[in-house]
């Protein structure tokens, strides 16, 4: 493919030069001759389909994988960028959404990892504390204290404690792939300060997202891949947001949101005073045919209700009933043979099994209690229907779903509790790492499950969605259940409820 890139005119040297780099795995070209070149300062953008080879890129730069051909080059350099550590030592730095931290050890310990502060063989204690709280501070998460356990800290504050260790380290050019997929819109906006604060210092930041208005908002260039290519980098102001769908995914996507004109049918499950150790107090009901939203800030008690309705977790009083009929779920066993499917927020926890096929991941619930016949022949149809409903991208359904990229294994999840189709579907952050043409048809396929009298529940951080796409939205702050708004209700409302402002 050719780049038809349109360099800023810059009379700076590229710091890191991507020169004609390719990636064969078996069946796939993951990358095929790609350029890009990362100049001081700058936040380079790289979007794409899910699968198009934006990770597969970074861990050859991160040294964790080999190119099959083509060249790196640093200041200049041609580098065979051997290991992590090598890339460290490079300026290389890179925060991947599931982050490399260690639970076990305090804030400071994490971000002098590997550079520790010490005398001989002693380390210095009170140094580390102070190295690590002056570089929090550059950051402006001075009020995180070094001596807490990285364990107890959020998604955001972990995020922070990696910044913190590439700025230990002088790291130039910083790798974000979708670390913002698991922040709210708050810790979105502190992550781009610091962002913006790394920048002010000359260092490059790499930032990969889904969410195409964060890259209008943060990007001064953006590089597009495609099936292992890439289309071209442009400059921020060049592309709107169209634009760049059109470039990613080769058209037009419209009408992203189904309309809602919905009817609703009885009430599916209903939840009265129910309290677990995370939540308190909550009063629900979900009707067919409904999609309802829950809103909240990271931490706000969301997933956590969700697996009080999956019988995940133990309810310390109240109560559930599903058609009127009181519910006891001792497991999640309980809650699915009721009817009950959750699509959980933790895909490589709960998720995908990694090691089996696309097919298998697809069908596994579904299959439950069919007779085996019949199971083989129509799990290859149901596989078929959702591989190419959902657009998945793989070589054959029987890849491992373990080795498809992260928005694909995302996608094989949701696909097997659409096909089991059951009476009431919690979706948990469904969406998080899925390319916007896949959304849209996520979209279409919860629409019209719905339509079909389905119950349809969704968690989502990303706000403009759970408007879009929710006929009433919950809202949770601190485990307690805030009130219900209409779906037509405006961002500024959902969020004033959630943080608990007083207007
Ligand atoms: N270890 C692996 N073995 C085989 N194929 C792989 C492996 N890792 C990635 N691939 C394939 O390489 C291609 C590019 O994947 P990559 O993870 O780079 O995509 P991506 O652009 O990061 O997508 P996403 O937006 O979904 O994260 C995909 O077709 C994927 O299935
Ligand atoms: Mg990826």
């Amino acid at each position: 493919m050719v780049a038809s890139a349109k360099l800023v005119s810059s009379p700076m040297q590229p710091f890191l030069q991507v020169v004609e780099i390719s990636k064969m795995f078996p069946g796939v070209q993951a990358l095929d001759a790609v350029n890009v070149d990362i100049f001081p300062g700058e936040v380079h953008c790289w979007i794409g389909e899910n699968g198009a080879g934006k990770s597969t890129l970074v861990k050859i730069l991160a040294g964790s994988m080999t190119p099959s051909s083509g060249q790196i080059r640093i200041s200049d350099e041609i580098q065979d960028i051997s290991s992590p550590h090598h890339a460290q030592q490079l300026g290389l730095s890179f925060i991947f959404q599931e982050l490399s931290v260690v639970n076990g050890l305090s804030v400071a310990d994490n971000i002098l990892l590997g550079n520790e502060l010490s005398r001989g063989p002693l380390v210095l204690p009170k140094a580390s504390f102070v190295r690590a709280k002056e570089l929090l501070m550059r950051i402006g998460f001075g009020s995180l204290d070094p001596n807490r356990k990285v364990g107890q800290l959020s998604t955001a504050e972990k995020q922070a404690v990696m910044v913190a260790r590439a700025l230990n380290i002088d790291a130039k050019v910083i790798f974000m792939d979708e670390t913002t997929s698991t922040l709210d819109r708050d810790e979105v906006e502190n992550l781009f300060s610091v962002i913006r604060t790394l920048k002010s210092e000359g260092r490059s930041i790499v930032f990969i997202s889904h969410r195409l208005n964060e890259v209008e908002k943060i990007a001064d260039r953006i590089t597009i891949f495609k099936d292992g290519g890439i289309v071209g980098t442009y400059n921020s102001g060049e592309l709107s947001i169209n634009g760049m769908i059109r470039k990613m995914v080769g058209r037009d996507i419209e009408h992203t949101f189904p309309t809602k004109n919905r009817t609703f049918g009885k009430s599916v499950l209903e939840v009265k005073n129910i309290s677990t150790a995370k939540i308190s107090n909550v009063n629900l009901a979900f009707q067919s045919g409904k999609i309802t939203g829950i809103a909240g800030l990271v931490g706000s008690g969301r997933t956590e209700l969700m697996s009080a309705l999956f019988g995940l977790d133990r309810l310390t009083a109240g109560s559930i009933s599903m058609g009127g009929e009181l519910q006891r779920f001792r497991n999640c066993r309980d809650a699915i043979r009721a009817g009950i499917g959750l699509v959980p927020e933790d895909r490589r926890g709960q998720g995908i099994i990694g090691l089996r096929s696309v097919e298998e991941n697809i069908s596994i619930t579904w299959a439950i209690g069919k007779p085996l016949r019949s199971w083989k022949r129509d799990s290859v149809v149901l596989a078929k229907k959702f591989i190419s409903g959902l657009s998945i991208k793989t070589p054959s359904m029987g890849k491992q779903v373990g080795q498809l990229s992260g928005g694909n294994q995302q996608k094989c999840v949701v696909a097997r509790w659409l096909a089991v189709a059951p009476g009431i579907l919690l979706l948990d952050e469904p969406t998080r790492g899925i390319d916007v043409g896949a959304k849209a048809e996520m979209y279409q396929i919860i629409d019209q499950l719905a339509r079909e009298g389905m119950a349809v529940v969704i968690v989502s951080s990303d706000l403009p969605e759970l408007l879009g796409l929710a006929d009433e939205i919950a809202v949770m702050r601190e485990g307690l259940f805030m009130g219900m708004l209409g779906g037509d209700s405006s961002e500024e409302e959902v969020m004033s409820l959630a943080m608990g402002e007083v207007k």
